[in-house]
């Protein structure tokens, strides 16, 4: 039995803990938040509270800590359970900067702990069936790839006094909301360099402390032109979010809301297969989040304590991400204006 204990009993804390209690070979422990428990919605788990992490840390045995609190707060929380002899499970993004995921990694080497880095978008059937083409060079030399997440994230989600919209705990639309396509891009098609990149402000004044939009181009350092259209500004509700291969041997296009659908499969010799339907996506009412796979990473997390498994998700490939964000801000940097407004003159984030 592989014991858990939760920090941050937010939206996916929770998750955390239901696929916990509902995995035969975990078991949850503890739950820590800085909320009174009374706000967190969580009567029906019957395990000890905690006020904090250095609490939770210091009460029952465990396994594996992981780490549902926000961004800004993923490395120094990572590395306090590493200090205290846990695995941890890291959601996304692992930190805000490649600085700190060094430092967990250096900290997980030194106590001999694995991390996993939550990046469940993976274990969609469209991620996995293109994956697999790509690592048998089915594609050929890939030319071009072109990532498009246009999704809607306004007043409903974007509340005052929360940590979403904070430079400091939220790190801007990148880690926040599509550091899940940029890992798919990466686990793909790897590394990119001669990044450029542009940010707007369209609609989210006094609402964030960064942009809501940008338009990315680089190269792969394996070779072909990659480029990353986002926006959050959409209108209502998320519209897509798409990978579209142009490539030696073929085309394809997976899109939908959440990349869950192959849109187009047009290859040299080859006939698609047909998928097992993708899970729906997290809901959380007004809006809507990436796939609901968690269960499959406690699975995984379980293999790799118990069975000497390897993480989906390992926190080398947790910190790549981080650096190509971090080096797509870096491009272009801006503040906003008090007013909200970009401020025209580069300066640092
Ligand atoms: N994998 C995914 O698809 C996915 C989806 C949504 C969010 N996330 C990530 O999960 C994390 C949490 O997001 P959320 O939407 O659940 O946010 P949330 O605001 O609902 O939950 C965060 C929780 O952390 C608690 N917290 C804040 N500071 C704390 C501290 N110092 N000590 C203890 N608890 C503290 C808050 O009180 C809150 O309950 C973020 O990093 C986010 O990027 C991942």
């Amino acid at each position: 039995m592989v014991r858990f204990g939760v920090i941050g009993a937010g939206h996916i804390g929770k998750r955390h803990a239901e696929m916990i209690e509902r995995n035969a070979d975990a078991q949850l422990v503890g739950i820590a938040d800085s909320r009174a428990k009374e706000l967190l919605d969580i009567e029906k788990y019957q395990v000890p509270f905690y006020s904090n992490l250095e609490s939770l840390l210091a009460g029952p045995e465990f396994d594996v800590l992981c780490v549902a609190t926000p961004n800004g707060l993923h490395a120094s929380h990572a590395l306090a359970g590493l200090e205290a002899k846990k695995h941890v499970v890291i959601e996304k993004p692992m930190g805000l900067s490649r600085a700190e995921c060094e430092n967990v990694i250096h900290k997980a080497m030194t106590v001999h702990k694995m991390v996993f880095c939550v990046m469940q978008n993976r274990y969609s059937p469209p991620s996995e069936w293109i994956k697999s083409i790509i690592d048998q060079g089915i594609l050929g030399k890939i030319f071009m790839v072109q990532v498009n997440c246009y999704w809607n994230r306004d007043d409903r989600y974007y509340k005052k006094g929360g940590w979403k919209g904070s430079q400091k705990l939220d790190g801007g639309t990148l880690f926040t909301q599509f550091s899940h396509f940029i890992d798919i891009m990466y686990w793909l098609f790897g590394d990119v360099s001669d990044i450029k990149a542009t940010f707007a402000d369209f609609n989210h004044s006094g609402l964030t402390e960064f942009e809501d939009s940008g338009t990315v181009n680089f190269r792969f350092v394996n070779g072909g032109l990659g480029c990353i259209n986002y926006s959050t500004g959409v209108w209502d509700t998320n519209f897509e979010s798409s990978l579209t291969v142009i490539a030696e041997n073929g085309t394809i296009k997976i899109g939908g809301q959440y990349m869950n659908e192959v849109e187009y499969c047009h290859i040299k010799n080859y006939t698609m297969p047909q998928l097992p339907p993708a899970n729906p996506a997290n809901d959380y009412g007004p809006y809507k989040g990436s796939a609901a796979n968690h269960n499959y990473i406690f699975d995984n997390v379980v293999d790799a304590i118990t069975q000497g498994g390897m993480p989906t998700t390992n926190a080398m490939e947790g910190l790549k991400v981080v650096e190509i964000i971090e080096n797509i801000y870096k491009q272009n940097p801006f503040l906003k204006s008090k007013s909200g407004a970009l401020e025209g003159v580069l300066q640092t984030r």
